[in-house]
């Protein structure tokens, strides 16, 4: 089955190589995020006058790993296997890599990842512990090891090539997606202003909850004054042509800057109350030029949430519209309203606009919720039934107050 992924090898500059499977499979990456763009697993391997295999791929692609290192090296050969991070769609090919190679290797991590690997793989590889700051001085190459805490777990870790000036940052700066090609440079403007966006939605779903982290990691390796020419992500493209865009995009997301007059509006409609007053809303911030995307959950369709939240990141106004069902918020908009507060936790205007039939309760779960998170609810609209002209005329007002 696995075969139906592609593979590429190439050269990233000087004696490093990367390795990357295409995993087209993966419909919802974590068991939680829906990808149908895919995404990437990019392991690295320098040769110099010792062989060091940077990360792996997920656990099912094991075998298709030692073929493709196999081209270029004998696996018996690697001396060190530096573990960036323990998730398993890097450390997964770990055991099987390691047995290939007769466990000749050692593996080089933080201190957290020896216990990681016996509970995860039952194995006890040779281990080097790594300090924060470390140089691994390996004849030819020079590794540089710099801890950044919760990017995305607490033991991940990122390597600096010094003689080539690369950073392999493992989840950091990585994306979601498939690139057609290995690298930045090789890429259209309009290719690049997609695949950002697919960039842009990974931060969010999948180190949003860290994305004090990002602000504080890059702000680590820039105190650090490295020449950084390359940065190789575990994701995506490697940027070797302009990394500072990737580094710019990342600390944007993790601010929640916002694209000029963007507004997200989210809601569900059951049988069509919510909508009429979304659809009033939504034609009032188009006529006064802001960029509307909506997610709508009704009988016909419900949006993944990781786009929800994706546009969430760099919105400047989030508006939710909201039915009341079993005396509550509906289901799929406290879903939405309960990952923005786990995974998007930004100081962004919010407007909630609440439908009901007998009690009100909804608009104050919703509130709560992402009040807590950091939102600042600015204005709320409640109807019961359907909206009527007060509320319409009340939504046509807000239109131009929201926008910048
Ligand atoms: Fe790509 Fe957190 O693993």
């Amino acid at each position: 089955m696995f075969r139906l992924v592609k593979t590429h090898v190439g050269k990233v500059i000087g004696d490093l190589y990367v390795f990357r499977v295409d995993d087209v499979e993966t419909k919802y990456f974590e068991a939680l995020w829906y990808i149908p763009e895919g995404i990437t697993y990019n392991a690295y391997l320098l040769i110099g006058d010792k062989v060091v295999l940077f990360d792996g791929w997920k656990g099912k692609y094991s075998d298709l790993l030692i073929d493709e290192l196999s081209r270029v090296v004998d696996v018996k050969d690697i001396d060190y296997v530096v573990i960036h991070h323990m998730e398993q769609d890097h450390s997964g090919s770990l055991p099987k890599v390691l047995e290939a190679n007769g466990f000749k290797a050692t593996v080089v991590a933080h201190p957290m990842v020896r216990g990681m690997i016996g509970s995860f793989y039952g194995i006890k590889p040779k281990f080097k512990v790594v300090k924060d700051g470390e140089v691994l001085k390996l004849g030819k190459y020079s590794l540089r090891f710099i801890y950044t805490p919760w990017l995305h777990w607490p033991e991940t870790i990122v390597s600096y090539v010094e003689e080539l000036g690369t950073l392999i940052s493992c989840d950091v700066f990585g994306a979601y997606s498939i690139p057609r090609s290995l690298f930045d440079d090789e890429l259209s403007k309009d290719e690049l202003g997609k695949y950002l966006d697919y960039a842009r939605k990974y931060v969010i779903t999948v180190v949003g909850h860290y994305k004090d982290y990002i602000i504080k990691g890059i702000d680590k390796i820039k105190s650090l004054g490295l020449d950084i020419k390359v940065i190789a992500p575990a994701h995506g493209l490697i940027w070797r042509r302009e990394p500072k865009v990737i580094v710019s995009k990342y600390v944007g997301w993790a601010e929640g800057k916002p694209k000029d007059k963007k507004v997200t509006v989210i809601y569900d409609s059951m049988y069509g109350y919510v909508k009429e007053a979304m659809e009033v809303l939504i034609g009032e911030l188009v006529k006064v030029g802001a960029e509307v995307k909506v997610h709508a959950f009704t009988e016909d369709s419900h949006p993944p949430v990781s786009d929800v939240l994706s546009d969430v990141a760099d919105s400047q106004v989030i508006v939710i519209g909201v039915s009341t069902y079993e005396g509550g918020a509906f289901p799929e908009i406290l879903r939405v309203a309960g990952l923005m507060a786990m995974k998007a936790t930004y100081r962004k205007p919010v407007i909630i606009v609440t439908a009901y039939g007998w009690g009100g309760i909804a608009t104050k779960q919703v509130k709560d919720l992402l009040t807590k998170a950091g939102y600042e609810v600015i204005k709320t609209i409640e109807f019961k039934g359907k909206p009527k002209e007060e509320h319409i005329k009340d939504l046509k007002n807000i239109a131009s107050t929201i926008i910048t």
